[in-house]
């Protein structure tokens, strides 16, 4: 696990009754989870619980920026609780909830807005690639969206934030907005760090993008083993290695770093791609019986979940329940700080 700063490890003198330092991290409900969101982040999401106060969210109001259908956001909402659950989160150690079921987040997002430049928001890079992505819908919320993420952080006053590395400009901006507000208020929020895993960005299988749903080039985890079958087969290898016979490249090939994250023997795998022992194909063949393997108990957990819906249901209202005093006592001090009382 890395950190863009030093790790917020408690110093060892520490009493050991002392809080535990907080941890939260968002996900938007835009489809089942897919290998990028799993190597990325939700690994650490599941590492964290142990040791921190770990709170994961739903984001379903960042996704309306994007997914406009009632029904396809209340549907894929569920489906991406069931899929975190069957993937490791457990909520006796940790709190799993949607954030619209904690509206608090969208009032502290606008008291953040007044601290917060439109230029930041203008060059963040994630909303160029939203403009270029869906140019007839340019919403508001694209552009403040950033701001809502920092509400997410610090209304629980988190301090660590497990995500991929495609989310880097977002937590940098959390936390030049965390700058300025205690600036202008006074010491309010912590400055959240992102940490990462080894696998900070995953390639989708075009081997060019990174693992994407709104690009279509994922492998989709939980999926039947047909389609994650037929997805790793898809993948882009080595382009330079035409022939059978040429030598692979396994440290540009993206199925190669695949081999990395499961099992212990992909030095010898890659010194069979560079020699030409093996092909491509076999490559693919092996990663994609590992990885249905790997995930064949969590799609099991997914598919009995999400055949009691009430379950899923009850776990995430209770998760916003147990947050409600936190969120309220932030907001209480935030208005207080800012002339609203
Ligand atoms: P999203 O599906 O965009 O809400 O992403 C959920 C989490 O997965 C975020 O922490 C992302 O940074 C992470 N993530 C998504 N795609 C990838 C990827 N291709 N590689 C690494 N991390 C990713
Ligand atoms: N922007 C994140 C993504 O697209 C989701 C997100 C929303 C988030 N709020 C957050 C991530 C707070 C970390 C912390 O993946």
């Amino acid at each position: 696990m890395t950190t863009d700063l030093a790790p917020a490890v408690a110093p060892a003198s520490e009493p050991v009754t002392a809080p535990r330092p907080r941890t939260f991290s968002g996900i938007q409900p835009s489809g089942t989870v897919h290998l990028g969101n799993d190597l990325g982040a939700i690994r650490n999401y599941v590492a964290l619980q142990a040791e921190y106060e770990a709170i994961y969210c739903i984001v379903d109001y960042h996704a309306l920026t994007s997914t406009h259908d009632p029904d396809l956001l209340r549907t894929r909402t569920r489906e991406m609780a069931a899929g975190l659950l069957a993937l490791g989160l457990d909520p006796e150690r940790c709190t799993l909830f949607v954030q619209s079921h904690r509206p608090e987040h969208t009032e502290l997002a606008w008291l953040l807005c007044t601290v917060t430049p439109v230029s930041w928001l203008e060059r963040t890079p994630t909303y160029k690639e939203k403009q270029l992505l869906q140019p007839d819908d340019i919403n508001h919320g694209l552009l403040t969206y950033p701001v809502l993420q920092a509400a997410d952080i610090v209304i629980y006053k988190a301090s660590l934030v497990p995500v991929g590395r495609d989310q880097q400009a977002h937590l940098e901006l959390s936390r030049e907005i965390v700058r300025a507000f205690n600036r202008r208020y006074g010491d309010t929020f912590p400055e959240p760090q992102a940490v990462y895993t080894e696998a900070p960005v995953v390639f989708g299988t075009d081997g060019v993008k990174k693992m994407s749903k709104s690009v279509g080039n994922t492998i989709d985890i939980l999926a039947e083993p047909d389609l994650i079958r037929r997805q790793v087969m898809s993948m882009v290898t080595d382009t330079q290695r035409i022939k059978r016979t040429d030598p692979g490249r396994p440290e540009v090939c993206n199925v190669c770093q695949l081999q990395r994250f499961f099992g212990d023997d992909y030095e010898d795998l890659w010194e069979g791609e560079r020699t030409a022992r093996t092909g491509c194909v076999d490559m693919k063949k092996l990663i994609a019986d590992r990885i249905v393997r790997h995930y064949a108990p969590a799609r099991e957990r997914y598919l009995e979940l999400m055949a009691h819906p009430e379950e899923i249901d009850g776990i995430l209202e209770a998760g916003a329940d147990r947050l409600a005093p936190k969120a309220r006592a932030t907001m209480d001090e935030v208005r207080q700080r800012m002339g609203l009382r």
